[in-house]
């Protein structure tokens, strides 16, 4: 699955490391910045090149709130399902404000592929609880106006993109 040029920079990157496995979670990321999320074929390219066995990969995948075993949204929001987070029932109204916005349940994605919810372990942000995480941007203090300051900025974005 993975071209050759990909194939040639991985191996060189776990050839330089002290044990192969060490590069597994580096990879796995580079391989989602390009495709997205790992697939099973892109699981297979990677543990070989690893020295592991897809299983033994997959389970390491499942560990990371970040690793995409199936397809996600163009923008994924995780938010914050942590103690913190929960105080006051912050989580709760975050979570339903949020899928109401974007029109999707958490773990599903929309059906014009934008935006993808799901839950996420405290993310650094308790001292500006609730917090939420889209792609690898943090923000914190959420209320319905700034959720809707943030999305309206994305959704603006990718009606309007920028011509070059
Ligand atoms: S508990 Fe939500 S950011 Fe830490």
């Amino acid at each position: 699955m993975l071209p050759e040029e990909l194939r040639t920079k991985f191996a060189a990157m776990i050839a330089g490391a002290e044990s192969p496995r060490e590069k597994a979670i580096d990879v796995m990321f580079e391989i989602q910045d390009i495709y997205g999320w790992m697939s099973d074929e892109a699981m297979q390219d990677v543990a070989s090149l690893l020295g592991m066995s897809p299983l033994e990969l997959d389970e390491l995948a499942t560990f990371y709130d970040f690793i995409y075993r199936s397809p996600v949204g163009k923008y994924v929001i995780h938010v914050c399902d942590s103690a913190m987070c929960w105080l006051d029932g912050q989580h709760q109204r975050v979570l339903d404000y949020i899928s109401s916005r974007v029109n999707v349940p958490l773990g599903g994605t929309s059906p014009d592929g934008l935006f993808t919810l799901l839950p996420v372990c405290c993310i650094g942000y308790c001292d500006r609880a609730p917090a939420m995480m889209i792609n690898k941007r943090v923000y914190g203090r959420l209320t319905p106006e700034k959720i809707d300051r943030i999305l309206d900025k994305i959704i603006h974005e990718n009606e309007y993109p920028e011509r070059e």
